[in-house]
């Protein structure tokens, strides 16, 4: 019998290094920069948290991506079942009207990544937009009668996003873009009651580091009371210990998220998670803490 596990295959070892490898093309950040500053410029306004999806409290990209995908997948499958040409031709429509919506979500996203996954965000849109034109010669073909070559288009439509998504998978899972960075604050916070020393100790209003136990929180004192979040921002682990107060919000010092002092919700992307926030009581001067579910 084979003991060779499935992740040690030499096929295994080239797909995974085929998927990290665009993080490292740095050439890439030659046109990344300037499209991430029109990407930052567009005049979006609160639509620009909605589509990160702020509201929902995760990214909205991956859940839209499920509309394209699932009308092409179906269209490729209907091109090759009796009676089905005529379905196949609307789903590959429906797939490149819905594209559009899940493709801004996703270049809203992308813009405040950091390099290395801005590169790989690259690749992953580049193999989408390059599935979005086949798909649209694809029906162009169809509607002209071409079926054949409207079928072949769209395989080659389908290969194009299919590699997209793995991109997108790996983007996700393996580089961690768009996980919720604080989800296991509640497991490393201690349990009990913990103290963070004299409360006249933490100045007012300045954001402050402190450890409870092994996790890292940082403590905004706001006249006698204080406010207690983990350090570590929900976007991409920015250290909030160096953002900035400002009304009643503590401002993350990598991609400016905001998140309210008082219960931690986002105000501002790109973080879609809330900020985990500590209970605090005061005894006898001295400032403890604890996380409601931890342990
Ligand atoms: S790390 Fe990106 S906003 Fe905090």
């Amino acid at each position: 019998m084979d003991t060779t596990s499935l992740h040690t295959r030499p096929w295994s070892r080239r797909l995974r290094g085929a998927l990290d490898a665009p993080a490292h093309w740095e050439i890439l950040d030659i046109p990344a920069g300037p499209l991430a500053d029109a990407v930052e410029s567009l005049p979006l306004g609160p639509y620009r948290d909605a589509l990160r999806g702020v509201w929902l409290g995760h990214p909205l990209h991956p859940a839209l991506v499920q509309l394209p995908l699932g009308c092409w997948m179906s269209a490729g499958l209907l091109d090759f079942t009796p009676g089905g040409r005529r379905s196949a031709d609307v789903l590959v429509a429906a797939g490149l009207l819905t594209a559009g919506p899940a493709a801004l979500a996703g270049w809203v996203d992308w813009a405040r990544l950091d390099p290395p996954r801005r590169r790989t965000g690259l690749v992953h849109a580049t193999a989408n937009i390059t599935g979005v034109l086949l798909y649209a010669g694809s029906l162009l073909a169809r509607s002209r009668g071409r079926r054949v070559r409207g079928r072949v288009l769209g395989l080659a439509g389908l290969a194009a996003v299919s590699a997209g998504a793995a991109l997108g998978g790996h983007l996700s899972y393996r580089q961690a873009a768009g996980p919720d960075r604080a989800a296991a604050v509640p497991r490393l916070a201690p349990a009990d009651w913990v103290g963070l020393g004299p409360v006249e100790n933490f100045p007012v209003g300045e954001p402050t580091r402190r450890m409870a136990g092994e996790l890292a929180v940082v403590v905004v004192r706001d006249g006698e009371r204080c406010h207690v979040l983990a350090e570590r921002c929900a976007h991409l682990s920015g250290p909030l210990s160096e953002g900035t107060v400002a009304d009643g919000c503590l401002r993350c010092p990598w991609h400016g998220s905001e998140f309210r002092l008082r219960d931690g919700e986002v105000v501002q992307g790109p973080a879609t998670a809330p900020q985990p926030v500590f209970e605090t009581r005061v005894l006898s001067g001295h400032l403890e803490v604890r996380l409601p579910g931890a342990g």
